[in-house]
């Protein structure tokens, strides 16, 4: 590892007065190591044209693109209304699967389902019949099943004037009739042969969400033992309020969210891995859990970006944890020692990041007034770097694949979250403001207004994401760039580090900056770096 000291996320600030928004999304790669996180995440203005309701939900097709990168702000408000600054990983994760188009979207999958049943069933049906047919057939003819043709021609060629041209047409029909289900029949065989699906509670052995509610059901944790605010809510289906679980749609993403994070107890159960060994697996509900998954993980960085919005670090720290937990497949971030057991396992070492000589500095002025644009420097480590290198490319080469395979599709995620503290006196939480525009447009002002109460050191400064694409880096130096609070005082910044793929792996530092008065200082500019500002690149 050559090159240790790259450097890394400049964090710039976007258009400074449009506040954290857009500052929030940065892209300045130098060296093109670490990137900063580049967020794609669109904002789909859903026509609210009351045909919702009215929406077919007979021929929709599942397979239809549900991991499209895009949210709506219907869910957004939705979301937004079920969250507060104290909310918990599962009512991050219950506000998920409960959104308006998560509904829709568990809803599609059980019709779809209930389609594919339903054919499978009048298939079965139908050559229940035929082969009743076929042996009624057999048993009524003395011989076998070519007596008719046999009978038929011996009339024509014997007993031709006994015949009218009309009948003799009608039994060539027949015949010809006959033999063209015969054909489709056996087309039909051939491609159930291998059939699309295997279905749970039709074919022996097939587990899916039945077998997943039961197995959770002994361990008890389905029903979901708590359900948080969804125990008091109804919703829609089939023209009647019910409750959640007697939503079929919303039961399926609630049984997909229970078995995420029951996984554990899930992935390692002898019933499934010989039903996987044997492929009995339903995949109208398993491959519908993978699509589930990628859902979520979109909706949970929906609901980042909202917290962020509402300028709440406890919860967008939560939901950072809740993107892991998830992402891992585990209940809680607590459960560190059975994951560094699991990463040990595979690398050889655990995931964690050294951080050293932190600074804080104006780079324009000398002096950092309330109100500045503040930059805090630190110089990052990845300690677990060459651990998992080295892991990546023995796995490469074992599945005969190029070594920077495995390095180019490396993606790991880390969050910079910073909230202050004045540390000489008292400063309203509100000089942080919480802009309503954007992605919280549509957010009820009730639920704004819970996040407003917000003291000044429960509110995020900014937050920063920075993206590891280079799975080798080893070490880089970072620099978050911040508004420092508009009252002059002595604060205390706290920086929060916070991984989306590791649990165990967070941190905390803190640097003290004393702000002076914006509105009566004299400014003293540093010498070295203006050159280049001057010169309007
Ligand atoms: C019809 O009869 C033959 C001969 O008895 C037998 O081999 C065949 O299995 C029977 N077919 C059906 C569909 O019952
Ligand atoms: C059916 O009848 C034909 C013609 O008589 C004969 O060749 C054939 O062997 C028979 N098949 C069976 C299964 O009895
Ligand atoms: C990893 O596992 C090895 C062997 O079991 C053990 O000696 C080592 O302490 C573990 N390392 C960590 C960081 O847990
Ligand atoms: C911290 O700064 C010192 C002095 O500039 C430098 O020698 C050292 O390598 C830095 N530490 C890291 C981890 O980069």
């Amino acid at each position: 590892m050559s090159s240790s000291k790259e450097e890394f996320v400049e964090a710039t600030e976007g258009s400074g007065n449009n506040g954290m928004l857009s500052s929030y999304v940065i892209a300045i790669i130098v060296g093109g190591l670490i990137a900063a996180a580049y967020y794609f995440l669109v904002l789909n203005k859903k026509k609210e044209t009351g045909t919702d309701t009215k929406r077919k939900t007979k021929d929709v097709d599942v397979d239809d693109p549900v991991t499209t990168n895009t949210v709506s702000l219907q869910d957004i408000t939705y979301i937004a209304s079920k969250l507060n600054p104290d909310s918990t990983h599962l009512d991050i994760l219950m506000a998920v699967a409960s959104s308006p188009e998560s509904i829709a979207w568990g809803l599609k999958a059980h019709l779809k389902r209930q389609n594919i049943v339903e054919e499978r069933k009048e298939e079965d049906q139908k050559e229940a019949r035929e082969k009743k047919k076929d042996s009624s057939a057999n048993k009524s003819s003395s011989s076998n099943n070519s007596m008719f043709e046999l009978d038929d021609e011996g009339w024509a060629d014997e007993d031709e004037d006994m015949q009218d041209d009309e009948a003799k047409e009608k039994a060539k029909l027949a015949k010809k009739a006959e033999e063209e289900k015969r054909m489709a029949r056996e087309e039909l065989k051939k491609v159930n042969e291998k059939p699309k699906y295997v279905l749970e509670g039709l074919d022996d052995g097939v587990i899916g969400q039945i077998w997943v509610e039961s197995t959770l059901s002994k361990s008890g944790v389905w029903p979901p033992p708590d359900m948080r605010f969804l125990d008091e809510m109804t919703f829609e289906y089939d023209g009647k309020q019910v409750s959640a679980l007697d939503h079929p749609g919303l039961r399926r993403n609630l049984c997909h969210i229970a078995g995420r994070t029951n996984s554990i107890l899930l992935n390692s159960h002898p019933e499934l891995l010989e039903a996987a060994a044997q492929q009995k697996i339903d995949q109208t509900y398993f491959r519908a859990s993978q699509e589930f998954r990628q859902r979520c993980a979109i909706l949970l960085e929906a609901a980042l970006r909202t917290a962020i919005g509402l300028r709440n670090s406890k919860l967008a720290e939560t939901i950072v944890e809740t993107v892991s937990i998830f992402k891992i497949g585990c209940k809680s971030p607590d459960q560190v020692d059975w994951f560094d057991g699991v990463m040990n396992k595979t690398y050889g070492t655990v995931p964690r990041l050294s951080i050293s000589n932190v600074s804080i500095e104006n780079p324009k002025y000398e002096e950092m007034a309330a109100g500045d644009t503040l930059v805090i420097h630190l110089d990052l480590g990845r300690q677990h770097a060459e651990a998992f290198t080295r892991q990546k490319i023995a796995m490469c080469q074992k599945q005969g694949l190029p070594p920077q395979v495995a390095l180019q599709t490396y993606h790991e995620g880390w969050w910079y979250f910073l909230r202050g503290e004045r540390l000489d006196g008292d400063v309203e939480g509100s000089v942080l403001e919480i802009k309503t525009d954007g992605i919280l447009s549509q957010v009820d002002s009730a639920d704004v207004d819970r996040f407003k109460k917000a003291k000044f050191d429960e509110r995020l400064l900014i937050a920063w994401p920075m993206i590891v694409q280079n799975v080798a880096q080893k070490s880089g130096k970072v620099k978050i760039q911040f508004k420092a609070p508009p009252v002059p005082g002595k604060y205390k910044i706290t920086v929060s580090v916070k991984s989306q793929d590791f649990l165990g792996a967070d941190q905390e530092f803190s640097v003290e900056a004393d702000l002076v008065d914006d509105k009566t200082v004299e400014r003293k500019p540093k010498e070295e770096e203006p050159k280049e500002e001057d010169g309007k690149k």
